[in-house]
């Protein structure tokens, strides 16, 4: 506890880099010991280097929704970004600052959480949200005492809105914005176009080059702006293992009373292994002494906290004989490589994982950027019990659908979009157009509304 005036936590020293700076305050005692939870603005106690500093593309849904929402909330996982585009967004750069990750505001909003809130200025950010349930209720009533947009900017670093009550306290009040970790886009600073042209014209014949090993690299980075600041191997791997050890400490013990925590980054393993399969409770059970029904309670706090998730199947009443499994996908590859112990090399080596990789790789691509557009963008995946699949169905707007196949090899034949046409026959005129996504050099049309395309034409534009 520090008497008196703000701490500057860190403070960058390469002044001859321009820098962006993260004004923010930091939460102090004052000598005349009045609250805590006093938030003094101007204090800069983090700062990115323009030259390390990645776009994220999701600002202009985040100024959009604090122009005419009174509370917003930024969720995603832990180190994603959320405080960094909370204190660099323009909508919100002057915000004061309170982070519930320190004991004082957190202890002093259990206390009392209506005087907690009464005390806070008109605008503010408030970090780390889910640590503190109790101001909800409270940021309820001053809402509906004093209706003006942009007042709360919240963060959290699990999915508080599954706590019904929490959810109910603020519907209709509350904007949620999901932010992941970076996306290739945002790391090559080029805002995409790929899901405007798949729901669009589609694409043009053009010649890439392949990508090859860069590819794989991509997907052992992930996109976690800490772990991309360290080198490649080792050291970033490490990152991600002291990231998850983090993380379970801090957050996952506050969210449930678990037995074994240290089974956790056992399990995540375990389904980083599995990432881009059917979710299989028996197969993540088998080798920890563990019910399944605890282990799937497990993988829903994993969910919770951003690091897993379940892609739900696609469905239709024009086809039958469905899969109605959903798929798991591990929420960054960085993380699943790091897990697995898998850097280029054993790519290279291990095809089907390579494969597993990559269809989570591109997966989370797209929903990154489709977390940025202004249509509502749904996922689902594919597959029917004669094996007939499609890796990514996308649901856009009013229901128009699109889907994915993920190739890792450098060729594509006809009879690789099996999947792809009978998701078009089976939407019928809401097939917007189906692509085979795949590690060769040339865009080309391979019939109505069906492409082969080269990966990098994810991020890299037309
Ligand atoms: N857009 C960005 N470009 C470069 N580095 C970033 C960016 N956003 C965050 N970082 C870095 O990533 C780390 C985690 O960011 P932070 O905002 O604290 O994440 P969160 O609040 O989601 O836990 C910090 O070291 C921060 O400097
Ligand atoms: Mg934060």
């Amino acid at each position: 506890m520090v008497e008196g005036r703000p701490v500057v936590v860190s403070e960058s020293n390469m002044p001859e880099a321009r820098e962006l700076s993260i004004g923010r305050a930091v939460i102090f005692r004052s000598a005349d010991g009045s609250p805590f939870n006093r938030p003094r603005p101007g204090v800069t106690i983090s700062r990115v280097p323009e030259a390390v500093f990645y776009p994220r593309f999701v600002e202009p849904r985040l100024a959009e929704a604090l122009a005419d929402s009174p509370a917003v909330l930024i969720h995603g996982p832990r180190q994603c970004g959320k405080t960094t585009l909370a204190g660099v967004s323009h909508a919100s750069s002057n915000y004061p600052y309170v982070s519930f990750d320190d004991d004082v505001p957190r202890g002093a909003a259990a206390a009392d959480p209506a005087g907690f809130v009464a005390d806070l200025p008109e605008r503010v950010v408030l970090d780390e949200v889910q640590r503190a349930p109790a101001i909800f209720a409270a940021m309820k009533l001053a809402i509906d005492r004093r209706r003006a947009p942009g007042r709360f900017l919240l963060t959290g670093s699990s999915q508080v809105l599954l706590v019904p009550a929490l959810a109910d306290s603020l519907a209709g009040r509350l904007e949620t914005l999901r932010l992941h970790p970076l996306a290739q886009s945002e790391l090559e600073r080029r805002p995409p176009d790929f899901l405007d042209a798949l729901f669009g014209d589609g694409f043009a014949f053009e010649r890439r080059e392949r990508l090859g090993k860069q590819l794989a690299e991509r997907i052992v980075a992930g996109g976690y702006p800490a772990a991309l600041a360290r080198p490649p191997g080792r050291r970033r791997a490490k990152w991600y293992h002291d990231y998850l050890d983090a993380l379970v400490q801090r957050d996952v013990r506050g969210l449930a009373r678990i037995g074994a925590l240290e089974a956790l980054p056992r399990l995540l393993a375990l389904a980083a292994a599995q990432t881009a399969r059917l979710f299989n409770v028996s197969d993540l059970a088998a080798p920890f002494q563990l019910s399944r029904p605890t282990i799937r309670d497990y993988v829903a706090l994993l969910e919770r906290v951003f690091l897993l998730e379940r892609l739900p199947p696609w469905h239709t009443n024009r086809l039958s004989r469905l899969v109605k499994t959903p798929k798991l996908h591990v929420a960054d590859t960085g993380l699943a490589a790091a897990l697995l112990g898998a850097d280029t090399a054993t790519l290279a080596a291990d095809r089907p994982l390579l494969g597993q990789l990559l269809e989570t790789f591109v997966f989370q691509e797209l929903r990154r950027q489709a977390s940025w557009h202004e249509a509502p963008t749904a996922f689902f995946h594919f597959r029917d019990k004669d094996g007939v699949e499609v890796d990514l169905v996308i649901e856009r707007g009013v229901g128009m659908i699109a889907g994915i196949e993920v190739k890792a090899g450098a060729t594509v034949k006809a009879s690789d979009f099996r999947g792809l046409r009978k998701l078009a026959g089976a939407a019928g005129a809401r097939f917007a157009g189906g692509v085979i996504l795949y590690d060769g050099e040339t865009s080309a049309s391979f019939g109505d509304r069906l492409h082969a395309v080269p990966i990098s034409r994810l991020w890299a534009g037309p």
